[in-house]
């Protein structure tokens, strides 16, 4: 059996930042970190905009406690304020701490960190790296994972969280080249595994964003925080649906109708394309839906709406958005200094996740904690996001609860012994669970369910929702279960086998799914991304509260968790 005093699931930028934070504090400690792709293929390399933080190097007027303000503003106040004071009181040393690590952020004249507008933000306070930030970020971190020694298991599938008794006591894996199963038993077990974008048919997510670790919390008996929260991005490609950066509006780029009108007027006349992304996204759809998109001929009532850079000229666009300007050139064939850029809402982000405390541990309960479990980064919710996170927040996220939990850890483990466990039992159960699907005599191809799935899913949950819209979601989601018991995989063998690890995505995807719709299903009411057409009012008399689900085969239980609420009484959200 494999033996670490931490294992860390993920090597993105919370799990990265967090191994770092481990090795920097006890270097004896043995710090492994597991993923399923190489550590800078992590979704967080494709992190554009910028990170969030009061330098106040472009304006001096700039607050943490504004930070917060804008912060639980956008949360639509569900967010922990709590946790939120922590993230905007430490985003600057945070920031100047990466620039330390090597991080080549863009500058200003002076030298200092340049910092830009973002959607949600009353101050300029995003830095940036031009509009790879995550880029830039994550191959230093990833470089201090070597200078550290942390061990890395790159391109192993974790397919079991292993939860005994209330502890966390380590994982099972398999080495994706060859289908070695390993168990590893550890002091301290961290998800840092990401997000869930391909629960939907268009997202700016990665293809490995499958939602795993939160669907092996979930089967684990763990709950699951408020992930009917799904952040859609309202800058998305079209058709493909990956990201432009808000980066981009950030510089000045409009939103442009059928009608050649901005649009964002009528909706959020303060601050026009720098909204934040739920109202944003919603004014996109709405303009869409009232006939007022594009088609790709130029002509009205298409699905799509314009994206204009064009008076930026192409000197800015080059030097601050290029690589957005290479996405629309690339990927439809739009020069963005001459052309504007079809784009329309795409998922995006997962504000719900692993509950966890502020030190980064995970909650068995509204009111318990597990033992030797902790979870950081977009897979966890501990809540600074609430119903909607504002563009630059998450990268913040990552890297402030990122190095916390890594503190939390480096200390708990000095307490802690190594767990027993029965290597045999989870490692036959492992081989049984691969076995099966090798075998297994099915009829439907896994990327057709899981197509009819994130249709589904697309469909049924999307930007606007409704109980009777839910209700049929769920009713085929059940029809869809059942077609992914009776998958087949054509490739029976064990070498780099991708069907395989397709197989098990799919049923994370199929799990965390359905915590999505029977969350937003119970959630009667309208809030941040949360947009529902038969309730659309807030109504914080019943639902200023996190939903925690329990998640079993049988069903799903809702119980509910309060918001804490520490600096701003919640007020009506205009902007
Ligand atoms: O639009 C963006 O560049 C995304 C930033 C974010 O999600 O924080």
């Amino acid at each position: 059996m494999i033996e670490h005093d931490v294992v860390i699931v993920g090597g993105g930028l919370a799990g990265s930042r967090a191994a770092v934070e481990i090795a920097r504090t006890d270097p004896r400690l043995s710090v492994a970190v597991v993923a399923k792709t190489h550590p800078i293929r992590s979704h967080s390399v494709a992190a554009q905009g910028g990170i969030a933080a009061t330098l106040k190097n472009v304006d001096d007027q700039d607050t943490w406690e504004a930070h917060a303000f804008d912060t639980v503003k956008g949360s639509d106040y569900l967010a922990d304020q709590d946790a939120v004071e922590i993230l905007t009181r430490e985003a600057p040393d945070v920031v100047i701490d990466l620039e330390h690590m090597g991080v080549l952020f863009s500058r200003l004249p002076d030298g200092r960190i340049a910092q830009r507008a973002f959607g949600g933000h009353s101050h300029k306070r995003t830095c940036y790296a031009a509009d790879k930030t995550g880029h830039a970020i994550l191959h230093e971190l990833v470089n201090n994972l070597r200078r550290y020694g942390v061990e890395i298991y790159d391109e192993w599938y974790v397919m079991r969280l292993i939860l005994e008794d209330g502890q966390a006591k380590g994982i099972v894996m398999y080495r994706i080249r060859d289908a070695r199963i390993e168990v590893v038993r550890a002091k301290a077990v961290m998800f840092a595994t990401g997000g869930y974008g391909r629960v939907f048919n268009t997202t700016s997510n990665d293809y490995a964003s499958t939602g795993d670790g939160l669907a092996m919390t979930a089967v684990a008996g763990l709950p699951l925080e408020d992930m009917e929260f799904v952040q859609f991005h309202p800058t998305g490609l079209y058709p493909v649906g990956v990201l432009i950066s808000e980066a981009v509006r950030g510089e000045g780029a409009y939103l442009i109708n059928s009608d050649g009108e901005r649009f964002m007027e009528r909706y959020a006349p303060s601050r026009m394309e720098l909204a934040p992304r739920d109202i944003t996204s919603r004014a996109i759809s709405r303009e869409i839906r009232a006939g007022r998109g594009i088609h790709p001929d130029g002509s009205a009532g298409g699905p799509f709406v314009y994206l204009d850079l064009r008076h930026m000229g192409q000197e800015k666009i080059m030097s601050r958005v290029p690589f957005c300007w290479e996405e629309a050139h690339r990927l439809v064939g739009v020069d963005a200094v001459h052309q504007p850029i079809p784009v329309r809402p795409t998922v995006h982000y997962s504000m719900g996740g692993i509950p966890t405390n502020i030190d980064g541990q995970v909650r068995s309960s509204p009111d318990g904690l597990v033992e030797g479990f902790f979870a950081a980064g977009e897979t966890a919710c501990v809540s600074v996001h609430g119903a909607n996170r504002l563009g630059s927040n998450s990268l913040l996220e990552c890297v402030v609860y990122g190095r916390r939990t890594g503190a939390t850890i480096a200390e708990y483990v000095q307490k802690r012994r190594l767990p027993e466990v029965d290597e045999q039992r989870y490692r036959q159960e492992a081989e049984q669970q691969l076995q099966a699907l090798l075998d297994q005599p099915g009829q439907y191809r896994i990327a057709q369910v899981r197509q009819a799935f994130q249709d589904c899913m697309t469909e049924y949950c999307g930007v606007f929702r409704s109980e009777s819209l839910m209700q049929q979601g769920l009713e085929k989601l059940q029809m869809i279960r059942q077609q992914a018991q009776q998958i087949y995989l054509d490739d029976k063998e064990r070498l780099w086998n991708s069907e395989l690890v397709e197989a098990l995505e799919l049923q994370s995807l199929l799990v965390v799914g359905e915590i999505i719709l029977t969350g937003a299903l119970n959630r009667q009411e309208s809030r941040g991304a949360h947009a529902r057409e038969d309730f659309p009012d807030r109504d914080d008399v019943h639902f200023l509260k996190h939903t925690m689900a329990y998640y079993s085969p049988a069903g799903i239980e809702l119980r509910y968790r309060p918001v804490t609420i520490t600096l701003f009484q919640p007020q009506e959200r205009k902007y």
